[in-house]
């Protein structure tokens, strides 16, 4: 069932958007906002709400690559894994953040402070390579310095 905030939350987002239907990947990052994740109910509670059926949303939270369909650490690390990045030092920062974490790309620390995830390009090509903890972007990271980057986010 979803809370009242996310309910509340949705249904602010819906005003810019012509109809409920529209508005099924702002209402997935809505809960997944909340709850971190967007479990199977979820996913059904929000096609509920939107009046469209479940199969529908489901394609659209599968396209998108940041609505997490499995439970995820407290923070995300996305680790650009694209041409500009592999150019400038991709590999060597994967074996340091691989190294530090304890844990492989799509894998989540056991600690459940990290779950680290590639993705294609960030967008920061110019100053790679990159990585982005949550919704903060870093650019050119020194492959050595990957420990105080994860120092910020307890
Ligand atoms: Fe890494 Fe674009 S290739 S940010």
């Amino acid at each position: 069932m979803l809370s009242p905030a996310e309910k509340q939350a949705i249904e602010e987002e819906m005003r810019h958007y012509a109809n409920r239907p529209s508005c099924g990947l702002e209402a997935l990052k809505i809960v997944q906002k909340h709850r971190g994740w967007v479990s199977d109910e979820g996913l059904a509670d929000i096609a509920e709400f939107l009046r469209v059926a479940p199969a529908e949303l489901e394609s659209v939270a599968t396209f998108y690559n940041l609505i997490f369909r499995r439970p995820v650490g407290r923070h995300v690390i996305l680790a650009c894994d694209s041409v500009s990045c592999w150019i400038m030092g991709h590999d060597r920062l994967m074996q340091r953040l691989t190294a530090e974490l304890g844990i492989r790309p799509g894998e989540t620390t056991p600690d459940g402070r990290f779950t680290l995830l590639p993705i294609p390009c960030l967008g920061a090509c110019h100053r790679a390579p990159a990585l982005m903890v949550d919704d903060d972007l870093h650019e050119a990271v020194d492959p050595e310095k990957v420990g105080e980057v994860l120092g910020k986010y307890a």
